[in-house]
């Protein structure tokens, strides 16, 4: 076999070898020696078409069996992935190469994530760069950007309005630039992620302006309907997704003559998929983010992307389908390349997007909602349920979880999981959105409404996850007292999802306890859109006040680089194996996992009262020697009772003689 394989690091960046040898052989060889190499993936993208064309094939076939030269459709999809694959860097091949034996990266405990917008974070991609020692410092390992393609200004939804998915937004720099990055962070051990809006395109991207302009084959790249007749129609099934701002799922678009589809904003212009083109187009715009160095996509807006009447048209058979066609796609031309899932609905549809064939990845809106749930009620039976029916994923893929994130908190619970345990859904959400939004006498959360909608009662929470817990009305109204208790709130959920399995996600702020921000109400472009709120401009006294020992940002700071650092020394903290314990005082919640021969047994209270318990729960778990608690650093002898202080929160794992420090 002939090989073309690049040395990196040298003058000459690439040199053909003929090689009698198996690309893998080579590697191995050469990398004893001391070189990086990368083999050309020729060869072993041959081999990825024979493996995963059948599957592509068979999900295109779903979609579009009824279109005209169905196999002229499948001969062009597969000649984009060979331009895509032969496009692609040299370094991305040899990553290429070690991911296809399975993403090993997203079952290690060494994984964290964080996300943020480069603008609001560090001005711009410069900026970013200089915080590289930051993400360092918190033992980041993924960061998640948010949209930064080009989008029209005041008309772009936080970025989630592409004008051209292959340009930055010059006032953050460049693609070579951002490509340049993901280089150097890759090097540094930090993966980067990006979206991938394909439900939407802004009304300002190429093909949107085509079709204003009257050119037919860009009008089929989107929905257009002559008169109301349509629209009527679908909307008897469709839910409304920004009900204050931006009412119904159409808007009149002049220049088209036409109502077109818009689920979010008016200037988000739905695509329509059942046009092969679409998925072709749009399967070239993700191979050309996968070949700039990104190593996950969080499909955005997932579960929009394909439409029937009569149905809500969301989470239909065929999304499914749809994210199988674009997975296969990446399987052939860019293997390294994840998907991340962005459902934020029913948890019984949630899981369905997860797996190898699907998402790898997926957003995990139900604990995340039930950790704000919990900390409201003090009650942890809805979690500890919840969790035991849904935790439990494919074992290839992997939750990530979060506390917060740009947008705004739905309650996504399931109303059957609620009346198992005596809670009458719809209340309870109402109940939650009186605590979130300081319509509840004593509560200690300062958030804001968003999307009030009159006619269903239905209405999410926006706020920072200071803000939530109690910081902001701690600091304005009441103690250091208060404060404290508000840290350890979220020090307390921080810890359940750096603990539980799965990767976490830090909403880069929240580290340093960052308030809400209010200026959003002065800004025409964001007045109406309280997820502003939680989306604040950084500025120095921000970090600096992070710095300060004895603030509470700087408690809160420590405990997260705390958190990362266990990650890094604790192999427990990885793989799939946790189990939900239930727990005789309702305040309580507990895990135990089990990885590597190690067990560790998680406890946690979630109410402003200190608790005593019976220590038969760590002796019957964990062993009756005795234990060290992983966070404190501290030995417990084997007492009959362990005790917890407001908020505490154990990971106890077998006594050890001396706890490893970072
Ligand atoms: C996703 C984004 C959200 C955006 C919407 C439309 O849900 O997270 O911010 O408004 O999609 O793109
Ligand atoms: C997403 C979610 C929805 C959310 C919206 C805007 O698509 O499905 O729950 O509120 O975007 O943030």
């Amino acid at each position: 076999m002939t090989l073309a394989i690049t040395v990196l690091g040298e003058s000459k960046p690439m040199q053909t070898v003929p090689i009698n040898i198996s690309a893998r052989a080579l590697n191995q060889n050469l990398e004893r020696r001391g070189h990086k190499i990368v083999v050309n993936a020729d060869y072993d993208l041959e081999r990825r078409i024979r493996e995963h064309a059948p599957a592509l094939e068979s999900a295109l076939r779903e979609l579009y069996a009824d279109v005209p030269e169905f196999d002229t459709l499948v001969k062009r999809v597969l000649d984009l992935c060979r331009d895509y694959a032969e496009q692609r860097p040299a370094y991305l091949r040899a990553a290429d190469l070690q991911d296809e034996q399975g993403h090993g990266w997203i079952q290690d405990p060494t994984a964290i994530g964080a996300m943020c917008y480069v603008d609001l974070f560090a001005h711009d991609l410069s900026g970013l760069e200089q915080k590289l020692p930051y993400f360092k410092e918190l033992g980041i390992s993924y960061l998640h950007l948010m949209p930064l393609f080009k989008s029209p200004e005041g008309r772009s939804d936080g970025g989630y309005a592409v004008s051209d998915y292959r340009a930055v937004n010059p006032a953050l720099g460049s693609m070579t630039q951002l490509a340049a990055i993901a280089a150097r962070f890759r090097e540094a051990g930090i993966r980067l992620v990006l979206d991938f809006i394909y439900n939407h395109t802004s009304d300002q991207h190429a093909w949107a302006l085509k079709a204003k302009a009257g050119d037919e084959t860009y009008r089929q790249f989107y929905f257009m309907f002559p008169d109301r007749s349509e629209p009527d129609e679908y909307e008897q099934s469709l839910r409304e997704i920004f009900p204050e701002e931006a009412p119904g799922s159409f808007s009149w678009v002049p220049e088209t003559n036409a109502w077109v589809w818009t689920s979010f904003k008016n200037y988000q212009w739905d695509l329509n998929y059942r046009n092969p083109n679409v998925f072709l187009a749009m399967a070239g715009e993700m191979l050309a983010l996968a070949n700039v160095g990104i190593e996950a996509l969080r499909l955005d807006a997932v579960a929009f992307a394909w439409k029937q009447k009569g149905t809500p048209c969301e989470s239909l058979e065929q999304v499914y389908t749809l994210v199988e066609a674009f997975n296969r796609v990446a399987r052939i031309a860019a293997p390294s390349l994840l998907f991340k899932s962005e459902a934020i609905v029913h948890p019984d549809e949630v899981v369905r997007y997860i797996g190898p064939d699907r998402c790898q990845l997926s957003y995990n809106p139900l604990l995340m909602a039930l950790l704000w749930e919990t900390l409201a009620t003090r009650e942890t039976r809805l979690l500890t349920y919840s969790l035991k029916h849904r935790f439990a994923i494919d074992p290839a893929a992997q939750w990530v979880n979060y506390i917060r994130c740009h947008d705004d908190i739905g309650w996504t619970f399931s109303d059957e999981d609620a009346a198992a345990v005596g809670i009458n859904g719809f209340d309870h959400r109402q109940f939650l959105n009186a605590f979130y939004t300081n319509r509840f006498e004593g509560g200690f959360a300062r958030g804001v409404p968003f999307q009030f909608n009159p006619r269903t009662g239905d209405c999410r929470v926006c706020g920072s996850t200071a803000s939530l817990a109690g910081l902001e009305k701690a600091l304005n109204e009441e103690t250091s007292v208060e404060a404290d208790l508000a840290i350890k709130r979220i020090a307390l959920m921080y810890s359940v999802i750096y603990g539980i399995g799965g990767i976490p996600l830090l909403y880069l702020g929240d580290e340093i306890a960052v308030l809400n921000d209010y200026s959003f109400r002065d800004d025409p472009h964001h007045h109406d859109d309280s997820r502003w709120v939680q989306r604040p401009r950084f500025n120095d006294e921000m970090f600096a006040a992070a710095r300060e020992v004895g603030s509470p940002q700087h408690q809160l700071f420590e405990t997260i680089k705390r958190l990362g650092a266990l990650r890094q020394q604790e192999p427990v903290l990885g793989g799939h194996d946790t189990a939900f314990i239930d727990m005789l005082d309702p305040a309580l919640f507990s895990y135990v996992r089990h990885h590597q021969g190690e067990t560790l047994l998680a406890l946690h209270n979630f109410s402003e009262n200190s608790l005593s318990i019976d220590a038969a729960i760590a002796r019957d778990n964990v062993g009756s020697d005795g234990w060290t608690d992983l966070l404190s650093g501290m030995v417990i002898e084997p007492h009959n009772e362990l005790l917890l202080d407001p908020y505490q929160v154990y990971w106890l794992v077998k006594k050890r003689a001396a706890i490893r420090h970072d």
